[in-house]
C-alpha cells in the first residue's frame, strides 16, 4: 500500500483529484468506482472545477457508485443518488446512462444486486476505484464479519454504521437499516484503488487498516492484499501511525 501525507483536507482533495483526472486524460473512457460520505466532497468539487475550466470531459467515463440505501428513492435527499447528483453528476457531462448506483428501492433487491454486478462485469471491471473508510473498518457498506469475497449484496448496517451516519439524517430512527453495497470480492477486483482518510477520529481506523491484521473482523484491512493501493490521508489521519 502506498501511503501519500497530506497536510489536511484541501490537499487530500488535491492530490486524489489529480489521480482522478490523469486516470480520465490516460484512457478517456475509465470505469470509476465512486464512494458517498463527507470525505469525498472535496474531491468533486474539484473535480467540477477542472470540468468547468474546460480541462476534463467526463463525457466517455462510466462510474458506479458504492453503495445505496435500501428504501430511499432517487429524490430523497438522503439517498446515496441524490447525493451524487447534487455533489457531482448535475455539474458535468457524464451522461446519465453512465452514472450507475444500486436502486434503493428495486421490488427484488437480490436480483437488484446480481444485476449490478453483471453491468460492472459488462464495463469491464472498475479501472479506479474510490474509498472512504469507515470508523469500523467497513469499505462501501461492508461491515465487520462480511467475507472477503462477497460481491454485491444486501447488508444489515451495524448501529455503528446507522450511529456514525445519523448526522445527514433528522434522526437516527430515519436511517435505513439495510443497504445495498458492492462487495469486498468486487472491490479487490478494482485494477486501482485511492482510499482517502481525513481527520483524527479515523486515526485509530487507519493504524488497523495499515499495520493490524488482515482480517474480516475489519474489513478494509484485506487492502493489505492488493497490489495497486495508494492510501490518502491528512496529518491528523496518520497521528497514530
Ligand atoms: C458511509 C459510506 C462509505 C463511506 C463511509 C465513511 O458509511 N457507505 O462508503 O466510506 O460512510 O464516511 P465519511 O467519509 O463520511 O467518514
Amino acid at each position: 500500500m502506498d501511503i501519500i501525507r497530506v497536510k489536511d483536507y484541501d490537499e487530500l482533495s488535491e492530490k486524489a483529484c489529480k489521480i482522478l483526472t490523469n486516470e480520465i486524460k490516460k484512457s478517456g473512457s475509465s470505469v470509476f468506482g465512486l464512494a458517498t460520505g463527507s470525505t469525498p466532497e472535496g474531491l468533486y468539487q474539484q473535480l467540477i472545477e477542472k470540468y468547468k475550466k474546460g480541462n476534463i470531459s467526463f463525457a466517455d467515463v462510466t462510474s458506479f457508485n458504492l453503495d445505496e440505501y435500501v428504501g430511499l428513492a432517487a429524490d430523497d435527499p438522503n439517498s446515496y443518488r441524490y447525493y451524487m447528483d447534487e455533489k457531482l453528476f448535475s455539474h458535468i457531462d457524464l451522461p446519465d446512462e453512465q452514472a450507475f448506483l444500486p436502486n434503493g428501492i428495486a421490488d427484488d433487491p437480490d436480483k437488484e444486486c446480481h444485476d449490478y454486478e453483471a453491468l460492472i462485469k459488462d464495463a469491464g471491471y472498475i479501472d479506479l476505484q474510490v474509498l472512504g473508510l469507515g470508523l469500523n473498518g467497513h469499505i462501501g457498506f461492508n461491515e465487520p464479519g462480511t467475507p472477503v469475497d462477497r460481491r454485491t449484496h444486501v447488508v444489515d448496517l451495524d448501529e455503528s454504521t446507522r450511529e456514525a451516519n445519523a448526522r445527514f439524517f433528522n434522526s437516527l430512527d430515519d436511517v435505513p437499516k439495510k443497504a445495498l453495497t458492492i462487495g469486498i470480492g468486487s472491490i479487490m477486483e478494482s485494477k486501482k484503488i485511492v482510499l482517502l482518510v481525513s481527520g483524527e477520529k479515523k486515526a485509530d481506523a487507519v493504524k488497523r487498516l495499515v499495520n493490524g491484521e488482515v482480517s474480516e473482523d475489519f474489513p478494509a484491512s484485506i487492502l493489505q492484499k492488493h497490489n495497486n493501493v495508494i492510501l490518502i490521508a491528512d496529518e491528523e489521519a496518520l497521528s497514530k501511525l
